[in-house]
Parts: C-alpha cells; sequence; structure tokens
C-alpha cells in the first residue's frame, strides 16, 4: 500500500513564505524518511487557483485568470526546487484531470441527490468567499477575515453535509488517532457539538464565474473549497467508480496548517463520507510561526521572513533544520533571527560540524585519509554504540510520527557524546603516548558516530548529509541504504564503514555566523504587484457628541485567554475592566494573536455594548484594534489602570 503525505495547494496568488515553506518542508522531509525505508511514497503538493481573489487579481494586471495562473505559478514551482522538495505530483486545480474529478463528484452527488438547489440568503463575505449565518459574525463582520459583509440572496447549490454529522462523529469515536495532535480533535469535536449546516458548494457565474462549470447547471461554477478539497483525490489518481485498488487513495497523513483544520476534518471528511471513500488515515494540523510579539506575520505588518533570503545566507539545510528542530512540531513558534543564528550554530557549526571535522581532519593527518579499524574498543566504545543504537530506535520512531523536533534532539544528542567522547579519549593525547590502537579505535567510532549521522538526518538536510556523507565516501543511495538496514537491524549502527576505505577533510561543513548574512539586513516590505486592491473606504455619517457620549470606553487588562471551542478564528479572553469579576469577551483575533501573546496586554473595550453570544460563547465587549484594509494590525493599548475610561 502507498504511503501518501499531501500538503495543502496553496493559493496561487499569494506570495510564498515561512509557513507554506514549513508545511512543505516536513512533508518532504517524511516522505524522504518513509521512501528511503522502502515504502512507496507519494508526495503530492499544488496550487490552488479558482476563486474570487485569483479572478480579480488577474483583471488587475488585464491578464485572463489561467494566463495569470500560469504566471504565478511558477514562482511556486521555483519555491519548491529552492526547499529541495522531491514531490511526485505538483496538482494544479486548471490541470484537465482535476477539472473531470470534480465534475465528476458532482455529477455523481447531484444523482444521489447529495447535492440539491434552494435559495439561500445570508451574510456574504468577499474577503473569505463565502456565506455566514448571522451568528457566525464577529461584531458584524467576517469572522476568518475582520472584513465587511453584505446580505445577499441568492440561488444555489448545496452538499447535504447535516446529513453526514454523525457518521463523522462514529469515525472519529473509533479512531480518535485520525486527526493529531489531539488537542486538534477536540476542536473539531467542539465544532460538531454544534449541528452541521448544509454546504453552499455553488457560486452564481453572474457575480463571479472562474471557477470549474457545475455540470448540471450552466449558470454557476463551483465553491473554491469543494473545488481544491478534491485535489486530494485527483493527485491520487482517484475519480468517480474507479476501483480503489487501482489508485493511491486514502491518503495517509494530510499536512495542515492549524487554520484550515475545520475545511479538512469537517467539510472534506463529510464529502468523503458522501462519496463512499475510506476516510485519510491522519489529519495532522501543525503550528503556525508568527513574530516573537506573537503577532501572525504580514507583509503589512513588515514582520515575514525572508525564506530566499535565509536559502541563500545559510543554505536550504539549515533553514530546513532550524525549522523541524525549533519547535514540536504541531505547536506554534516565534520566529526570530537572533534565536536562529543561537540555534543553528549550536547544532550545526559547533556539534555536527565540530565532530565531523574532528573525525575527519585527524583521519587525514594522522592515517592518511584510510578509514583505520576499530582496533581496541573498549567501555567508552561499548557505551557510545548502545547510545547509537538508542538514537537510531528513537529517530525510527519519532519521524513516522512527524515529530520531527524529537529525532533532531535524539540525533544532537549523540553528536554531543561524540565530542564529549573525543574530549575525555583525547586522541592527541593516546598518539603522543604510542598508543596507536587507541588512537584507531577513538578515530573509527568518531567516523562510523558521523556516518551514522549523516544517514539519520538525511531526510531533513539532504544536500549536506549527502555531502557529509560523500567526504565519508558513501554516496546518497549507499546513505538511503544503510539508513534502511540500521532501522530494520540489519547492521551495527556504529558499523557502517569500511576499513581502509578513503575519507576526505574539507572546509567547514556548517560554518559559523556571528551576525546576519547581508541578504537577510531588514528591508522595507516589498510590494507584489498582485496585492489586491483596497476596498474604497466608505463614507463615514457624522455623529453629535451626544451619539457618541452613549458608548462607554474602558481600559482593560486582558487576564486570561484561550482558543474558542469552536471557532478557528476566535480566542476567549477574560478582561480585567475594573469590575469585581473579569469581563468575558469574545474577539474575531485569532489569526494575529496566539493567546499568550496577550496576557498582561492593557487594551480599551467597549464596556456598554448588548451582551451576545458567538459561537455559543456569551461576549460582553468589545476590544478596540487598529486595522489596515483587511488587516488586523494591533490592538489599541493604554498605559493606565484597568477601569480607567476612556473618553
Ligand atoms: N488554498 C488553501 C488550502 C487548500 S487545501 C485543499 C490555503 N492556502 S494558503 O496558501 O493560504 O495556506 C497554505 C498553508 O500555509 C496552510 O496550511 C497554512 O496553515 C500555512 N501557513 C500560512 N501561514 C503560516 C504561518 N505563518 N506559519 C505556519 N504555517 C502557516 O489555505
Amino acid at each position: 500500500m502507498t504511503w501518501s503525505i499531501t500538503t495543502p495547494i496553496y493559493y496561487v496568488n499569494g506570495k510564498p513564505h515561512i509557513g507554506h515553506a514549513y508545511t512543505t518542508i516536513a512533508a518532504d522531509a517524511a516522505a524522504r524518511w518513509m521512501r528511503r525505508l522502502g515504502h512507496d511514497t507519494f508526495l503530492l503538493t499544488g496550487t490552488d487557483e479558482h476563486g474570487q481573489k485569483v479572478a480579480e487579481a488577474a483583471a488587475a494586471r488585464g491578464m485572463a485568470p489561467k494566463v495569470h495562473c500560469d504566471d504565478m505559478v511558477v514562482g511556486w514551482r521555483a519555491l519548491m526546487d529552492r526547499l529541495g522538495i522531491t514531490y511526485d505530483r505538483f496538482l494544479r486545480t486548471t490541470d484537465a484531470d482535476h477539472i473531470a474529478v470534480v465534475q465528476g463528484v458532482l455529477t455523481w452527488m447531484k444523482e444521489r441527490d447529495l447535492i440539491y438547489r434552494a435559495e439561500y440568503t445570508g451574510w456574504y463575505s468577499i474577503a473569505a468567499e463565502r456565506f455566514w449565518t448571522e451568528k457566525d459574525l464577529v461584531d458584524g463582520k467576517c469572522p476568518d477575515t475582520g472584513t465587511a459583509v453584505v446580505e445577499i440572496t441568492e440561488a444555489n447549490w448545496f452538499f447535504r453535509m447535516s446529513q453526514f454529522r454523525e457518521p463523522l462523529l462514529a469515525h472519529l469515536a473509533a479512531h480518535p488517532e485520525a486527526i493529531q495532535p489531539e488537542s486538534r480533535l477536540n476542536e473539531v469535536l467542539g465544532f460538531l457539538r454544534q449541528p452541521l449546516e448544509d454546504l453552499c458548494i455553488s457560486r452564481p457565474k453572474a457575480r463571479m464565474n472562474w471557477g470549474i462549470d457545475l455540470p448540471f447547471d450552466p449558470d454557476f461554477v463551483t465553491y473554491v473549497w469543494f473545488d481544491a478539497l478534491l485535489n486530494y483525490a485527483t493527485g491520487a489518481g482517484w475519480s468517480p467508480g474507479k476501483a480503489l485498488s487501482a489508485t493511491r487513495w486514502p491518503a495517509t497523513v494530510h499536512l495542515v496548517g492549524k487554520d484550515i483544520l475545520t475545511t479538512h476534518a469537517v467539510y472534506w471528511n463529510t464529502m468523503l463520507l458522501a462519496l463512499g471513500l475510506p476516510l485519510p488515515t491522519t489529519l495532522f494540523a501543525h503550528g503556525w510561526w508568527v513574530s516573537t510579539d506573537g503577532r501572525k506575520m504580514s507583509k503589512s505588518l513588515g514582520n515575514t521572513i525572508d525564506v530566499d533570503g535565509l536559502i541563500e545566507g545559510f543554505g536550504v539545510d539549515v533553514l530546513r533544520w532550524f525549522l523541524l528542530r525549533d519547535v514540536a512540531f504541531g505547536a506554534d513558534g516565534a520566529f526570530s533571527y537572533d534565536n536562529f543564528l543561537v540555534r543553528t550554530n549550536a547544532d550545526l557549526a559547533n556539534d555536527l560540524g565540530n565532530l565531523a571535522h574532528r573525525a575527519t581532519s585527524m583521519t587525514v593527518s594522522w592515517r592518511g585519509g584510510a578509514v583505520p579499524p576499530l582496533a581496541a574498543p573498549g567501555p567508552a566504545e561499548a557505551a557510545l554504540a548502545e547510545l547509537a543504537h538508542a538514537t537510531v530506535a528513537s529517530v525510527a520512531d519519532a519521524m513516522p510520527r512527524l515529530a520531527f523536533h524529537e529525532a533532531l534532539e535524539a540525533i544532537v544528542g549523540l553528536v554531543r557524546a561524540g565530542n564529549k567522547y573525543v574530549d575525555t579519549r583525547a586522541p592527541w593525547a593516546l598518539r603522543k603516548s604510542g598508543d596507536e590502537a587507541g588512537v584507531d579505535t577513538v578515530l573509527r567510532t568518531l567516523l562510523e558516530l558521523c556516518h551514522l549521522v549523516a544517514a539519520l538526518a538525511a531526510p531533513v538536510a539532504p544536500g549536506k548529509m549527502a555531502e557529509l556523507g560523500a567526504r565519508l565516501g558513501r554516496d546518497a543511495a549507499t546513505l538511503d541504504t544503510f539508513a534502511r538496514d540500521v532501522v530494520h537491524g540489519q547492521v551495527a549502527a556504529l558499523g557502517g564503514l569500511t576499513t581502509g576505505a578513503p575519507i576526505h577533510h574539507g572546509d567547514p561543513l556548517f560554518p559559523r555566523f556571528d551576525e546576519l548574512p547581508a541578504a537577510l539586513a531588514p528591508a522595507p516590505a516589498k510590494e507584489t504587484p498582485m496585492a489586491p486592491e483596497a476596498p474604497p473606504t466608505p463614507a463615514v455619517p457624522t455623529i453629535t457628541y451626544d451619539d457618541f457620549a452613549k458608548i462607554q470606553l474602558r481600559v482593560g487588562r486582558i487576564v486570561e485567554a484561550a482558543p474558542h471551542p469552536d471557532a478557528d478564528r476566535l480566542l476567549c479572553l477574560k478582561v480585567d475592566i475594573g469590575e469585581a469579576a473579569p469581563r468575558s469577551i469574545v474577539a474575531g483575533i485569532r489569526a494575529r494573536f496566539a493567546p499568550e501573546a496577550l496576557l498582561g496586554r492593557q487594551i480599551v473595550v467597549v464596556a456598554n455594548l448588548a451582551p451576545r453570544k458567538l459561537r455559543g460563547v456569551e461576549s460582553h465587549g468589545m476590544l478596540l484594534a487598529a486595522s489596515d484594509g483587511d488587516l488586523l494590525v494591533d490592538l489599541v493599548s493604554v498605559d493606565a489602570p484597568p477601569g480607567s475610561v476612556v473618553r
């Protein structure tokens, strides 16, 4: 059976950034690991190319949408290449086979009455390209994007998603491991506590025509998420009516960011249930990279991380290492260049680079560059061999669980033990005392350690580990074979090299960086020509002083912040505004702030707003925030005691 892993398909309009690089690197490292163990592995990635925003961006450039996509996709493919992604298919939702699958699914569902036409009135968010019900809105705005919504009545086509709530709950009860980490499963179960509505899966062409035509109604195109999610089926080679055994479905792992958990865990899974297809084995939602103040990165905040600059400055392997090593996969991570330097210097320049340097330089200087025999192993060598064996087991356990940080931590632990071993065994002293067998033993042990590390870490840092392998006389394919054999216990962890084989010494494998390379000097955020135009500012009506005086604004201090159990975009806050107990306020700011980054912040609260329920949680007030177009930039902050009145 195929071990397959997917990334989300990226909005073709977007400028690739560190978040996209993260998902894709993680998928690639896992795929490389599984592939070398001998699994039939399939890595699927691609671009999401339909929908209103793409149509608008194309129009702004005076291009047909497909021509615009053809142009934009070049940048995405190039990014994949620069990141060293070994994808098996790069799928575009404008590919002919995908369009055929989407239309086939629509017809199949329509024939079975899983799709029906109905008149619908709702609040439509242009930015999110979807309808919301009244209760979904946050402060009258789109809960996903914080932008204005308009009330629209129109006919549309609906997928009977509501029918599949019970079967989905039953599936998750039987397979709780299907959504990971566990906290994400709980989020999904929380969401499913409410009744599930049917899903609007069409858009009238009169409003937006850049999409896949509904095969049974020429007035509509397919809703972009319904289209995009089916990419996983197309990529697996499935189409309606095809025998499952002739496809790569079900996917083993869908890797997504936490912001698109619901669309996958609920929309996609119910679509699969309706189609009678098995559900993916694992849906893994990873965390976000945020800036050190807890804000999500964005171009207008000027806090984005320059992926190309990092690759040029440090090399792609260092970037891959850092992203997978620094943060537990699943949790959020705060990105700072300082931390990047500290972490990669410690792991790579000081620990791994140093070990490789010592092993190869001593072998070249003292043994003419030939692998010496393990002449006289003693307790120190036995202890290291045992640790090496345990490290193999830890890495082999962690990688298929996508616990990259655990795997890399185990590898770094072994490298550190290796450096300590050299210091303790002091081969230079052994040499002075004429103990040549001792010198051979230490050198052989060190070379074997480097070889093992190169084999274990290659899925994460393929280029550099291939280089290390080459210095030890092993090509990439031989390293892969060794990795498979060592994981399967067919060869000793420190038994991969051959006595007498040639060893090379070269420049430091990982140079130390004491400051940021020039390419990364913070530059003003660049504007992309495709940036959607800011909507025109609506005329603001004048109000009287009495109108204003009705609003009571107070200073509050955030004392608790937690994700809303049922809504990806909302945070539940407790805010001290000088009353007996803190106020509960629900705010649509989760895309911008990690909860922990908000604790202690002094903000301004509209204190006399009528209470209302937001996705089932009562909110008693509203926060003031500054935004730049669609983007929430910051909360209004005040340095005054909680409860102070703001006028
Ligand atoms: N097109 C949809 C996915 C459709 S899948 C059927 C989409 N595209 S996206 O380009 O906006 O985002 C793709 C991925 O990038 C998501 O998994 C998202 O979580 C991830 N990231 C975007 N910003 C991120 C960070 N700052 N940090 C980590 N990953 C984040 O959504």
